[in-house]
């Protein structure tokens, strides 16, 4: 087990904040999260992150920052069709969408290139190109901060919805996820419809295998996204926010050109990222943050910025939809105090 004093976090969030944790514990078992847990220890906050990719530090964190090295894949079950597999919450994401392409296993291709680790994924209901973590989730392992003990959740109990799981609601902070138990297909199945994917699919001679379709989201991504390695960010900065079908028809008829997506019986999802475009942030900078100049739901840290810069940029940013738009906007990324 790690267990390092104002330890530099830099390295281990991708908004590039130059912040130190007073604590940084990395466990590589449970057992060893399990035996943290129940020692005596100073009475601060505990904060347990992934890759660091959704967060936003505003200042030094005076508490105890977790970091999961458990690693491992385990086939649990296989029969000809699908394949059931216990993945261990410290491995990265896309390395693991990298192997279930290679073994052929559907299901997960539309998330490649998504950064954070498989921990954060069952957390946040990592999602893009129609295809969310929830779809593939079978099972999430934990242990319980107070008690130690280990806690198995299935689907249905970490009510998932948009971005959101019971890990980050009603159970807030309680349950440190271990590992995720997936289930993929052995037989193609394709989700193709979301956006420019078909286009896409069709640059590289269109011929559809699972390996084709990867490299086709990794495309989009890098066009879209700016490289974290480069540019401090978090991805979308804000989620995509569900409006009444009565404010969406009455928007409609100012913004005929306004995209959406039906979000269910009289509710309508509206892309945060056209919004904060149409309020003409695309490209702007203000310091050392600004709006990414491909996708206005990306806000950047252009070197050595502060979280509060990046906070009072956001919070200029979902104001103006306000008043623009009616359209109250919040924020996908993580603030942490
Ligand atoms: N748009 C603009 N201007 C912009 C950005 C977007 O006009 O600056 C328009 C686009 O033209 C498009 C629509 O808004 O018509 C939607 O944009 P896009 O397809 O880029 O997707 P998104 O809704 O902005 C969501 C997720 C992404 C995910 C993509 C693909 C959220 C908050 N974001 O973005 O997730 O990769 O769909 O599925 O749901 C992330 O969570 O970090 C993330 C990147």
């Amino acid at each position: 087990m790690k267990d390092l004093r104002n330890y530099p976090l830099l390295a281990h969030n991708t908004f590039g904040m130059d912040v130190r944790a007073s604590r940084f514990v990395e466990y590589a078992s449970e057992e060893e999260l399990r035996s943290f847990l129940m020692q005596p220890r100073e009475e601060v906050p505990l904060l347990a992150i992934g890759g660091g990719s959704n967060l936003l530090f505003l200042h030094d964190f005076q508490g105890i920052v977790l970091h999961s090295a458990i690693r491992g894949i385990r086939v649990i079950t296989e029969t000809d069709d699908e394949v059931e597999v216990h993945v261990g919450s410290g491995i990265v994401w896309d390395g693991f969408v990298a192997y279930t392409v290679e073994q052929g296993w559907y299901g997960a291709e539309n998330l490649s290139l998504i950064p954070g680790e498989v921990g954060a994924s069952a957390v946040q209901n990592i999602g893009a190109y129609g295809v969310e973590a929830k779809d593939l989730i079978v099972c999430v392992d934990t242990v319980g901060v107070t008690t130690g003990e280990s806690r198995r959740f299935m689907n249905e109990e970490c009510r998932y919805a948009y971005r959101q799981s019971v890990f980050k609601q009603e159970l807030k902070g309680q349950y440190i996820v271990t590992g995720v138990t997936y289930r993929l297909s052995k037989k193609p199945v394709w989700h193709l419809d979301y956006g420019n994917i078909r286009a896409e699919l069709e640059k590289s001679g269109g011929e559809l295998t699972q390996k084709a379709l990867r490299e086709a989201v990794i495309r989009i991504r890098n066009e879209k996204l700016p490289d974290p390695a480069r540019v401090g960010n978090a991805g979308s900065f804000f989620m995509n926010p569900v409006i009444p079908k009565a404010q969406y028809d009455a928007l409609c008829a100012l913004y005929p050109d306004m995209p959406h997506y039906s979000a269910g019986e009289g509710r309508v999802k509206v892309p945060a990222g056209w919004l904060i475009d149409r309020c003409g942030w695309k490209g702007k900078t203000r310091g050392r943050v600004g709006v990414h100049a491909k996708q206005a739901l990306v806000l950047v840290n252009l070197g050595g910025a502060t979280g509060e810069e990046v906070r009072r940029l956001a919070e200029d940013v979902a104001r103006s939809v306000e008043e623009k738009f009616g359209i109250r906007i919040s924020p996908e990324v993580n603030y942490i105090e």
